[in-house]
């Protein structure tokens, strides 16, 4: 049993998120959190909105709201829609807390004490006709590094090089296509090639563990042959000061939104265990070199979880080339394993909400049942290369797989006690093809958990869905239902006894995958229907004395167990009702009417 930090990308808060962000963090994250909650691991899986930024600006600007309020709305969508999607956080929260702000200015001074920090003058981007800072990532040009003409400011998304807008060729407001006026300006600057050795032992000793995808071991590696310095202050009114003297009142510096940001991780820990009233609990997630941490993402957030948030880690804890002692935090454990996805595109075409060709999780959710949005991702989602999502691919399986496979098993097992036994049927003595089918999905739980671990989830609800087809052809083999002699009636009780115990089985199985239908399922079978637990929004105080805001935050220390539990004779079974909605085809071409053309 270890204690696992499961650690999810923050949301931009700069409008409600598409399936395509939750399909790369969202469900792989909740997929392995169940899993290793179930497996008896001490599971802290935390996140936020992203509220700073320039895209919350010119969101907020376009709004005519400030930048607060406009965070403020947007942070409560996405936490109620995450929430929906059954996704359980031990803490969703945002980067607006003074908590936050207050962690994100005690690790810059950990790393400015130890010398990792270098401040340079640079040229910053203005928009002439304005006057105002121009952000990076509203900077387009050509990339210096690939050529690839659509680089934005701040990172080229062809080679995934981190740029600075002064770097691009050709560069242009993609606000109103002036070129930018750079002046002269100063900044705090990551030393990053200090960094650079301990960064590289780190990785190597990631890469000999085998366990990184390979596309994610390598694009780090390479990363870090072109380490340079970069700044981690920005010219722009929205974010957390810089706490230093001439710094801190300065209303135009601020810190980079994504060395803020990453720092999430540790704050939201934090936070949580402040919460609970046990405000050290935070540590032994952190500071014990045991502990492990999965991070969770989509592949344009590499970058910044194997490079710069690493680096802030190693310098805070004084262990660059120019060594240091790290401060009240203690040494902070690096990341495990940086569990990157792929892009999901939709219907061939990359995701845009001003071409309208996206789908939002609140409107997918009013439509369609979650699990059936989880299983699509499980079985289809960009797991390790770019996978499609198309309305024709998720009617199919929903309705082939899920409706027909496990739904039917479902359905025909509790069918067929309720109106035999009305409750569970002993078992009597086993045939071979009964014992076989047990031991099918006894096997299940370590096959498919062992894939889970190892963040093959793909693979795992395929060898999930194998073991149900396995059950489906032991009950057509079988045909309990031509048992109808007074003679038969223990064969029959037998049978049905081992149909219920796979189906129950394979609902543990599944669980991580489909939490909705397994509490469900495990109603339709006499259970309490509390095996999957749930997330709870909730309204809380800002500790510091904040504005009030909503979280994310649950009760998840009754999972049940990763293993077979032996269902109990004479547990009434009610006639059961579908749990999965089988979709009308004709939802595709509705659906497709409503994406811009
Ligand atoms: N907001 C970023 C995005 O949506 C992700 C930030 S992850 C964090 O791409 F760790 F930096 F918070
Ligand atoms: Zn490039």
């Amino acid at each position: 049993m270890s204690k696992v930090l499961s650690a999810v990308a923050w949301p931009y808060a700069n409008g409600p998120r598409h399936i395509g962000h939750v399909a790369g963090f969202g469900v792989p994250s909740d997929v392995f959190s169940r899993y290793m909650r179930m497996a008896g691991h001490d599971v802290l899986m935390v996140s936020g909105s992203d509220e700073h930024g320039t895209p919350i600006l010119i969101a907020a600007d376009e709004a005519g709201l400030t930048p607060q309020q406009l965070a403020d709305q947007n942070h409560r969508i996405i936490a109620e829609d995450l929430a929906s999607l059954g996704l359980t956080y031990d803490l969703y929260t945002r980067t607006t807390t003074r908590n936050h702000h207050a962690v994100v200015q005690e690790l810059f001074l950990g790393v400015y004490e130890n010398g990792y920090f270098v401040e340079q003058t640079t040229y910053g981007a203005i928009s002439p006709s304005t006057g105002r800072t121009l952000p990076d990532r509203y900077i387009e040009g050509t990339c210096p590094i690939c050529g690839y003409d659509g680089a934005r400011g701040d990172q080229c998304d062809n080679c995934g090089n981190q740029l600075d807008p002064a770097d691009l060729k050709n560069p242009h407001s993609r606000i109103n296509g002036e070129v930018p006026e750079f002046i002269e300006t100063q900044h705090f600057f990551l030393d990053l090639p200090a960094l650079a050795d301990a960064l590289g032992e780190w990785l190597d000793g990631r890469e000999a563990t085998g366990l990184w995808r390979p596309n994610v071991i390598r694009f780090s590696q390479n990363i870090l042959k072109e380490i340079r310095p970069r700044a981690m202050t920005r010219d722009i009114d929205w974010g957390i000061a810089v706490p230093l003297d001439g710094w801190r009142d300065n209303p135009t510096k601020k810190l980079y939104v994504w060395f803020d940001a990453v720092i999430g991780y540790l704050s939201a820990s934090i936070e949580w265990a402040r919460r609970l009233g046990e405000p050290d609990r935070w540590r032994e997630w952190w500071n014990d070199p045991a502990a492990l941490s999965y991070y969770f993402m989509g592949k344009d957030n590499i970058t910044f979880h194997s490079q710069i948030w690493p680096a802030e880690l190693l310098a805070y804890s004084g262990k660059g080339d120019k060594g240091g002692t790290p401060r009240q935090y203690g040494e902070l454990n690096l990341p495990t394993e940086v569990v990157s996805s792929e892009f999901l595109t939709m219907e061939g075409r990359k995701f845009s909400s001003s071409k309208r060709v996206v789908i939002y999780v609140r409107d997918l959710l009013s439509r369609y049942q979650p699990d059936a949005f989880r299983y699509f991702v499980a079985a289809a989602g960009p797991e390790s290369q770019d996978s499609d999502f198309t309305w024709s691919e998720f009617v199919r399986r929903t309705n082939d797989e899920l409706v027909a496979g496990w739904g039917n098993l479902v359905n025909r097992t509790a069918t067929l006690v309720n109106k035999n036994f009305g409750e569970i049927p002993k078992a009597g003595e086993l045939t071979a093809e009964d014992q076989a089918v047990l031991d099918s999905t006894a096997a299940a739980f370590g096959v498919v958990g062992d894939l889970i671990g190892r963040h093959r989830q793909k693979q795992a609800i395929g060898e999930a869905m194998r073991a149900v087809a396995d059950v489906n052809k032991y009950v057509s083999d079988s045909t309990p239902w031509k048992l109808k002699g007074e003679d038969e009636r223990e064969r029959l009780g037998t049978i049905l006894h081992v149909m219920t115990q796979c189906v129950a089985d394979l609902n543990l199985v599944l669980s991580p995958f489909l939490p909705f239908a397994a509490n469900e399922v495990d109603k339709a079978l006499g259970g309490a229907g509390d095996i999957a637990p749930m997330p709870r929004l909730e309204e809380v105080e800002d500790l510091d004395g904040g504005a009030p805001y909503p979280i994310i935050t649950g009760e998840y220390s009754h999972f049940p167990a990763w293993e077979r539990k032996a269902v109990v004779p004479g547990t009434p079974v009610e006639k059961p009702t579908p749990i999965f909605r089988k979709l009308d085809p004709s939802i595709v071409d509705e659906e497709l009417s409503r994406l811009g053309g």
